[in-house]
């Protein structure tokens, strides 16, 4: 790039230093506005963006082991049914298999189908096996409950990277549509939630036998981060349930001023295999993150989340400088394990890297 003075000036001799200043710092400038665009918006995140508005009503979520559900259901201010509500789970599937089966052992008393959907392109294009049906055997113990949908994606075209919103936009109105297969009726519980996005039995529990509760309602749900030994916050509120009703849409954005407080778990990047991380920082939403060809060595990988810090190398979503600051640097390890998904404790051994001190993946 050549970058002259903008304008010759009139006088000579104590001006130069200045021009040569200029002629070194400028170009430095914009190359490195250019090279961190991306992070100085996130650093100034706190000036351009403003958070979600907070939820009008915070449902406070009681349970203890065996209380009974006429007293749970009165702390909330709804009554006991007769008989529990039918409960439907619909996921949009990519490669979570471990995070799968965790899920629907856990979830397996309480659901009545479990609807599942996955695609033959990931939602930047990208053609990828149907994950679920290679491994359906391995979900054998819920054959009963599962209804499978394959929606058929779009491959980019070679040079393109096809834009990960309308792909997912996409997938969601295929669920909408599909969920209708799954035997549902007006008035049956459904949940819209990740695969990684799993709510505790307490809360089912509510929806299967509380009258009362509002039509459509947020989950709150705790973040971890590679695995439980990496609690995050307790902001994710995306998930939500629904009576449903022939007015019903798959969506994930806000729908609902009621959020139950403590309602699930959010496990994000919670695999077992290296490989496993590198499918899915291509196949991401946001894949514009992997920026350089380095974020997907493995053994850098590896050492991110034994550390517990970005896979990503960005700085925290945060809107105030204070939370910031605050999220900067690696998540804080808890040596607990307790509150935990049940089958998750009860198959220790073989979860072992959702554990704490189980950072050490296989390749
Ligand atoms: C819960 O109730 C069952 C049966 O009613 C009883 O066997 C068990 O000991 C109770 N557990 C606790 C933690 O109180
Ligand atoms: C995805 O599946 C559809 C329907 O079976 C097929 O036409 C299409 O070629 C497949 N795409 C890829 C990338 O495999």
């Amino acid at each position: 790039m050549a970058v002259r003075p903008l304008r010759p000036t009139s006088r000579r001799g104590p001006r130069k230093p200045i021009s040569i200043l200029l002629l070194i710092f400028v170009p430095i400038f914009v190359i490195g506005i250019y090279a961190y665009f991306q992070e100085i918006g996130y650093l100034l995140r706190p000036l351009w963006d403003k958070p979600p508005p907070p939820f009008k009503h915070i449902i406070p979520h009681y349970y203890a082991e065996n209380v009974s559900m006429e007293h749970l259901c009165h702390l909330h201010g709804w009554s006991m049914r007769s008989e529990p509500r039918r409960i439907f789970d619909a996921i949009i599937f990519s490669n979570e298999l471990d995070i799968l089966e965790l899920r629907w052992r856990e979830l397996y008393p309480y659901i009545t189908k479990f609807v599942i959907i996955e695609s033959n392109t990931t939602f930047t294009g990208i053609p990828k096996p149907l994950f679920f049906e290679l491994n359906r055997a391995r979900f054998a113990f819920a054959e009963e409950k599962i209804v499978h949908g394959v929606n058929p994606g779009q491959v980019a075209t070679p040079g393109f990277r096809e834009e990960p919103f309308i792909l997912e936009r996409q997938q969601r109105a295929f669920m909408g549509k599909f969920i209708r297969s799954s035997g549902i009726s007006n008035g049956d519980i459904i949940i819209v939630s990740d695969t990684d996005e799993i709510p505790r039995p307490s809360t089912l529990k509510l929806l299967q036998w509380c009258d009362g509760i509002p039509p459509v309602m947020h989950l709150q749900m705790k973040h971890y981060l590679y695995s439980f030994e990496f609690p995050v916050d307790y902001y994710i509120w995306q998930p939500s349930v629904h009576i449903y009703g022939p007015w019903f849409g798959y969506r994930h954005s806000r729908q609902s001023e009621f959020l139950l407080a403590e309602a699930g778990w959010h496990c994000s990047f919670c695999f077992r295999r290296i490989q496993e991380y590198v499918f899915k920082m291509t196949a991401y939403s946001h894949a514009d993150r992997v920026r350089r060809k380095d974020f997907l060595d493995p053994a850098r990988i590896q050492r991110i989340i034994c550390r517990g810090d970005d896979l990503f190398d960005m700085l925290p979503e945060e809107y105030t400088f204070q939370d910031l600051i605050k999220k900067m640097g690696p998540v804080p390890r808890t040596a607990s394990a307790v509150h935990l998904p049940a089958y998750l404790i009860e198959n220790a051994d073989k979860y072992r890297f959702l554990l704490p001190g189980g950072c050490l993946r296989i390749k």
